[in-house]
């Protein structure tokens, strides 16, 4: 018994060294250990052996056992690792290789150009400041100089929330201008922000959308003047619409809160119908902006002798519909995925400046 037990370790040991891979030295533990198999065998031939000698044997047979297990773990560990080492190098990964966008859906229109305004003027020294979407009539109006009966009022057509218990209207904003309040009460001067975000007018077409998107600007400091307004926004427009040479006029208009108050148009052409940036006679209006009034000045508690600044606010979704030739503006909402395949954006391609922002 233990010569042939001798024996069947030698061999077993041997199978265990040569099993080539996994399943080979699967199979030799199913020949040694399973059911049927040879050690199996032997410990059922256990009760055939004369009861003195039964005792040594089994003892034996166990240590077969033992040694045969820890043999074939060793090997599952060796042939483990060389399987894994055989598998990493066929599955290398050249990660200098630029990605597939494809699978990574798109940027929308509105976060582009966001992105892109945040280039441009955070190139100007402007950083990003916002406020809540649910503002009141204080911050939204009677601040701005919107006197108690103003018609300009009306004229935002106004979504109204209940008021507060203290009687104060509480409205979903409908200008970005209330953060230049929110931003001016809660610093010190000076002031160099954007604020891009949603707002809100009951209205709604092609071009009309009753939530929408606008960015304010606002610069406050001791000598700012009616000249930087104009060279901050020539040098905008043109950045933006990447057409150095586009027309930009400035036009005498009214905002409560501006003192003197100006629309900007850029330059286009209507020729045949088809509207086409640059210069070509005609004009769009695309902002509206002015020297900060000395009434808001005052109401957010900085001082109107000594500080003075523009501020402006456009559409985003107009300038976006403009610079990507979208025709309607509903779309932009409706979360349908082959319109934003078509007009949206790839991933990892940001907008830079360097970039030349959009391409
Ligand atoms: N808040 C104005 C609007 O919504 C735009 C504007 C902002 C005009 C700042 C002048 C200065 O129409």
């Amino acid at each position: 018994m233990l010569d042939q037990l001798e024996a069947t370790r030698g061999e077993l040991m041997k199978l265990v060294d040569a099993a080539a891979d996994l399943p080979a030295l699967e199979a030799v533990r199913v020949a040694a250990l399973g059911k049927k198999g040879r050690v199996t065998q032997l410990m059922q031939g256990l009760k055939d052996i004369a009861p003195e000698a039964r005792r040594d044997a089994g003892q034996a047979l166990n240590r077969l056992k033992d040694e045969i297990e820890a043999a074939l773990a060793k090997r599952k560990d060796g042939l483990g690792e060389a399987a894994l080492d055989a598998r990493l190098k066929t599955e290398t990964l050249d990660l200098t290789l630029p990605t597939r966008p494809g699978g990574l859906g798109r940027i929308h229109p509105i976060s582009q150009t966001i992105e892109e305004l945040v280039q441009i003027f955070g190139a100007m020294g402007f950083s990003v400041a916002e406020g809540p979407d649910i503002d009141d009539d204080f911050h939204n109006f009677t601040a701005l100089n919107f006197g108690p009966d103003h018609p300009a009022r009306q004229m935002h057509d106004t979504f109204y929330l209940p008021p507060r218990p203290d009687g104060m209207p509480v409205v979903l904003r409908t200008h970005t201008s209330t953060v230049q309040i929110r931003t001016m009460m809660k610093a010190k001067p000076p002031f160099r922000i954007i604020v891009p975000g949603r707002t809100f007018r009951s209205d709604s077409d092609a071009t009309h959308s009753p939530m929408f998107h606008q960015v304010e600007g606002l610069v406050i400091d001791e000598t700012t003047h009616m000249g930087h307004l104009k060279g901050c926004l020539i040098d905008f427009c043109r950045a933006f619409f990447q057409l150095d040479d586009l027309p930009v006029r400035f036009r005498p208009s009214y905002f409560p809160f501006t003192e003197p108050s100006v629309e900007v148009d850029i330059g286009c052409s209507r020729k045949g119908g088809e509207l086409k940036l640059g210069a070509g006679g005609d004009w769009l209006e695309i902002l509206g902006c002015g020297m900060v009034h000395p009434n808001v000045l005052k109401n957010c508690g900085v001082d109107p002798t000594r500080y003075q600044g523009f501020a402006f606010g456009m559409g985003i979704d107009r300038i976006a519909m403009l610079k990507y030739g979208i025709p309607d503006l509903r779309p932009f909402f409706d979360a349908d995925l082959r319109w934003l395949r078509h007009y949206g954006f790839v991933p990892l391609d940001p907008p830079s400046l360097a970039g030349g922002l959009s391409r």
